[in-house]
């Protein structure tokens, strides 16, 4: 089967069209896709009528499912993490002052999807159930074509340098939220590479986001600072791409790669129920001795 792949942008993202995702997928569509993804970074679906169980079996073809981190709030430990402001007990929108609320504010930040684990996430697999009619884009900015972008003493500045990646950190930003402390003991700090290269096909990209605290040996501040420039260089329009969602969309994008953020809207007034899976990467970024790995 030939797959039906069309570019978005100049740098970044495609749609596929002419594919039902929910039945069966031979292994060759398997792989075409994920060479898709490895050239665009985020594949963009219409109408895929994905149920949990459905969405559970796709995303495990593309390898090992992650899990959850635990939520006072309830959902920890699932291979499905409902974005969403809708309390699925009342089926009723949370009140506004909800602490999930506040936590789903910490997608705002540009981010790339675990990156505050030892093993950071290939790729992730958004499903819009219910999507509101206005705002809440989800904001997609390519960290492979910025780099391309830097002059190459800037690159080569990069590689070899190593960033704490940290949960803690990056919920410290969000206003009036206060991470469980068992989620905290769940995500200690980790190490990655600053500069990632795709094993597929060679293409580097610097690795950053909101939980991209410091980098290893450097004053905190000096590091902070270049790893917010890096985001300030990926999120510049040329290398983004904003998806306004219409319900059954599906988007999978390569964590690896690109950093994303949901966009404000009106949730106290529609609901956005978004189902997302997310697969775990090929390994570590740092070897034992917390060095940069070349490829990762
Ligand atoms: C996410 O950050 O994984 C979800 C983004 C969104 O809610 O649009």
């Amino acid at each position: 089967m030939t797959l039906n792949v069309e570019r978005l942008t100049q740098n970044v993202g495609a749609i596929v069209s002419d594919i039902d995702l929910t039945t069966e997928c031979t292994d060759s569509v398997i792989t075409g896709l994920k060479a898709a993804l490895d050239e665009h970074s985020v594949l963009v679906f219409r109408d895929q009528r994905f149920e949990d169980d459905s969405q559970t079996a796709f995303s495990a073809r593309w390898g090992t499912l992650e899990t959850t981190v635990y939520k006072r709030e309830g959902d920890g430990g699932v291979p499905v993490a409902n974005i969403t402001n809708v309390d699925f007990r009342t089926n009723e929108i949370f009140p506004p002052d909800h602490p999930r609320l506040k936590s789903n504010s910490g997608n705002e930040m540009w981010h790339t999807d675990s990156s505050f684990k030892p093993v950071p996430s290939y790729c992730s697999m958004l499903s819009g159930r219910e999507v509101p009619p206005v705002g809440a884009d989800t904001q997609f900015a390519s960290c492979r074509a910025a780099y391309d972008a830097l002059p190459k003493a800037e690159q080569f500045r990069l590689r070899g340098l190593v960033a704490e990646h940290n949960y803690g950190y990056s919920r410290s930003l969000v206003k009036g939220y206060e991470a469980p402390k068992e989620t905290l003991e769940e995500v200690p700090p980790v190490h990655h590479a600053v500069v990632r290269t795709n094993p597929g096909n060679g293409r580097k990209n610097f690795y950053t986001g909101s939980h991209a605290s410091h980098i290893i040996g450097w004053p905190v501040e000096e590091g902070r600072k270049l790893l917010r420039e890096l985001v300030d260089k990926a999120t510049q329009p040329e290398f983004v791409y904003v998806h306004n969602w219409q319900p059954f969309d599906f988007v999978i994008w390569d964590n690896r790669c690109v950093l994303h953020r949901g966009t404000p809207y009106e949730s106290a007034k529609y609901r956005r129920v978004m189902h997302r899976t997310t697969v775990a990467g090929a390994g570590p970024t740092v070897n034992g001795a917390g060095e940069a790995l070349a490829v990762a």
